[in-house]
């Protein structure tokens, strides 16, 4: 019998109970040890569905006593540096959620830490995962598609109209939604290909629908809507489409007063800095363009995704289980089926959470590394500061800041130096 890995999920919100929680508790090969949230009421109510490992809201404390094999980080993406480098001096296995960090910089010291640890280090890049886009790669590499040159991602999320009633949608917080977001969408294409080097990135975004004159229907003399869907009249009379309300006990009451997180702010009226819909585009080194679009004003939530080649394209949507061939001068047509995923995230946090446990216990390579969360979070920054500034950004300007690699840089980091990025 196999010894069971002991875990802590740092960070007991949606991702770390809904996702990570809910996986592990289910699995008889690991136990989950120990939780940490800096709101002791939410961790209190999180160890209540989770089978009452201990909690914590000190994260140092955690790794001093309750010493787990492994944490999992699903904290705010602007607190991941601080939570992986503590957790990393202790010599744990890691897996963050994505992004890595919202800046290079910070997953710069990430990087170097884990180098130090000699442990297990993995991104939560579950889209890898998604049985659809596997199938995606598989047939990239067979080479039915010829040679790649251009790709097309277009992601509808009806939930991200959410991100800007939380912390999601303050760059302070997220990094902004190309990072926040976006990352996901720039792995693929960099996993896709195997990690061509990027070089430029030019994006055009913006918040056009949920802004304080968009209001999808009439307000009523004197009755101001928000300032959250749980305490906001037109949410409660059913006239506001887009409301959220969250008033279960870990984001309401007592767990809110507590460290003020407001997670259903109304999404008209908050303060955020981020885009409700845009394009990004990136291109490789190779000659690789790829298209990431990202709208979050939708009633549906799927991704469409066109890979074209000099031989022919395939394309697919995520939410479907079909991926369709078109020959170029054939137009021979070849579709693949693939069973009903099951999991979330089109059946990816399942295998998400298995090759972490794999790469743990070395029957399997860890195949999601830091180095390429950092590309990924690169070309997110890129795409913000395209945005920000009005212009097409060099990924050398991020990746190569005029600093020689330093001691105790890894591999990686000494390649995105060089010419040749990836494996
Ligand atoms: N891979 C995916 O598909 C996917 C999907 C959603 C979210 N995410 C990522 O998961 C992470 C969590 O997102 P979420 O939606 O679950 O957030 P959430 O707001 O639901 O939960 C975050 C929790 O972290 C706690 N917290 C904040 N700062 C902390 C700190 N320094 N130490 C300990 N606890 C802290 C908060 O109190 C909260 O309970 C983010 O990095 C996000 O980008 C990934």
């Amino acid at each position: 019998m196999q010894e069971k890995l002991t875990f802590a999920i740092v960070g007991t919100g949606s991702r770390g109970v809904l996702c990570f929680g809910e996986l592990l508790k289910k699995r008889s090969d690991c136990t989950i040890k120990a939780l940490c949230d800096r709101n002791a009421i939410r961790a209190k109510i999180a160890a209540g569905k989770l089978g009452s490992p201990a909690i914590y809201t000190d994260l140092e404390l955690l790794l001093k006593e309750a010493k787990p094999d492994a944490v999992i980080i699903t904290t705010p993406d602007a607190s991941h540096e601080e939570c992986a480098v503590k957790a990393l001096k202790h010599k744990v296995n890691i897996l963050i959620d994505k992004p890595l960090a919202t800046t290079v910089k910070g997953c710069r010291n990430i990087i170097r830490e884990a180098e130090k640890s000699g442990k297990v280090a993995m991104m939560g890049f579950n889209l890898r995962h998604a049985p659809l886009l596997m199938k995606l790669k598989e047939i990239v590499e067979t080479g039915v598609l010829g040679r790649i040159f251009l790709v097309e991602n277009r992601e509808f999320y009806s939930n991200g109209r959410t991100y800007m009633a939380r912390w999601n949608g303050r760059k302070s917080s997220s990094g902004g939604l190309w990072i926040h977001k976006g990352s996901h969408d720039f792995d693929v294409f960099n996993w896709l290909f195997g990690f061509p080097k990027p070089c430029k990135v030019a994006a055009f975004a913006g918040m056009n629908v949920f802004i304080p004159d968009g209001f999808p229907f009439p307000l009523e003399k004197d009755i101001r809507p928000g300032p959250c869907c749980s305490e906001c009249h037109y949410a409660e009379n059913g006239l506001c489409k887009d409301a959220y309300p969250h008033t279960e006990e870990e984001w309401s009451g007592e767990a809110r007063k507590l460290d003020g997180y407001v997670k259903d702010s109304c999404i008209y009226l908050s303060d955020r800095s981020v885009h409700d819909n845009g394009f990004a585009i990136v291109e490789y080194e190779n000659g690789v363009r790829a298209c990431h679009m990202e709208c979050f004003v939708t009633g549906m939530s799927d991704r469409f995704y066109t890979v074209v080649g000099t031989l022919g394209q395939a394309s697919l949507s995520l939410a479907g289980c079909t991926l369709t061939v078109l020959k170029r001068w054939s137009n021979e047509k070849i579709v693949y089926e693939i069973p009903e995923p099951r999991g979330g995230h089109a059946g990816a946090d399942p295998g998400l959470l298995e090759s972490f446990i794999r790469a743990i216990r070395g029957t399997e390579p860890n195949t999601a590394t830091f180095d390429q969360g950092m590309l990924s979070t690169a070309i997110g920054e890129a795409a913000e500061l395209s945005r920000a500034e009005n212009r097409v950004v060099f990924l050398k300007e991020l990746l190569d800041p005029g600093e020689a690699p330093q001691k105790g840089d890894s591999a990686a980091i000494k390649r995105y130096f060089n010419a040749t990025v990836g494996e």
